[in-house]
């Protein structure tokens, strides 16, 4: 599982503050029932699972008394679990409000870390079913000396680059394409993305100056180091961390839990 290297004092923020619009359940995503329990809850227990957490921290919707409660509970279920083992680390509840964007709710979680954090991983709990290995590959990179480490899959589909069509065009098609991306460099990219503090830190910092376009242009936390010049890495994620957003996500997501393969031990 480790590379042997000792491993960082390590933060896990999962962001959780979202709205879920997409999946149209009528309440945040992170509410959302899956198999017998909240996204939420897988969540927290695969980051639990892994192991590597001396804090995690949990962005919620400002007021959501429900969520809040989950965690509490939550916390309590894991303090009861390592009844029998005093040696293990008892990794340290703490939840705040998220705020408008996800990156709003990232910066409001980091202002809560422990002293003494050295590494922090960022997880989209709508990423419920991310298995423990990805964690274990993502910290250990992080403890071999890299400054940014995000997990990837290799895309699948072929991917073009488009622009809308103009005058005439527009009643043949409403698009024109306008190049082939290589797919062998392409990657989709997947949390936990995990990070030095540090840098993290000043990355959100820097972003706290963008513009509204900006802002809505940032979809993960990796974009805004890259910004800094810092290299990213990347290692190996897993299909199962899909990202839950739409409802046929939520059918894959139940029928992962329910099929043969079982959850979240099978590689993909
Ligand atoms: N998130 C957050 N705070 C926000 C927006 C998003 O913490 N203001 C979190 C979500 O809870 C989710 C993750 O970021 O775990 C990825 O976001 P996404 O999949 O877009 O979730 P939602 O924003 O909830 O969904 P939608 O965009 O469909 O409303
Ligand atoms: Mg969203």
């Amino acid at each position: 599982m480790s590379n042997g290297l000792p491993r960082p004092v390590t933060a896990v923020i999962i962001v959780a503050a979202g709205s879920g619009e997409r999946l149209g359940y009528g309440m945040p995503k992170a509410r959302v029932p899956l198999g017998s329990d909240t996204v939420l809850t897988h969540a927290l227990r695969g980051v639990a699972a892994a192991g590597v957490a001396r804090q995690i921290c949990v962005a919620l919707p400002p007021g959501d008394t429900v969520l809040q409660e989950l965690c509490e509970t939550f916390a309590e279920e894991l303090r009861a679990g390592h009844d029998g083992n005093p040696e293990a680390q008892i990794p340290l509840m703490t939840t705040v409000d998220g705020g408008a964007t996800r990156a709003a709710s990232v910066r409001s979680a980091l202002a809560a870390l422990l002293d003494g954090t050295e590494v922090v991983l960022v997880h989209d709990a709508a990423r419920a079913l991310a298995p423990e290995s990805v964690f274990h590959r993502v910290v250990d990179s992080l403890a071999a000396g890299a400054v940014a480490v995000i997990p990837t899959i290799p895309v699948v589909d072929t991917v073009k680059t488009v622009s809308p069509t103009s005058g005439d065009d527009t009643t043949i098609a409403p698009e024109l394409v306008t190049g082939t991306a290589p797919r062998e460099e392409l990657r989709s990219v997947q949390t936990p993305q995990g990070f030095r503090l540090s840098t993290l830190l000043q990355a959100h910092q820097a972003a706290l100056g963008f513009d509204d376009k900006q802002a809505a242009a940032v979809t993960d936390d990796a974009m805004l180091v890259e910004l800094l010049g810092v290299p990213v890495h990347a290692v190996h994620g897993a299909t199962q961390s899909l990202k839950i957003t739409t409802p046929l996500d939520l059918i894959i997501a139940e029928g992962l839990l329910e099929g043969p393969l079982g959850i979240r031990w099978v590689e993909g």
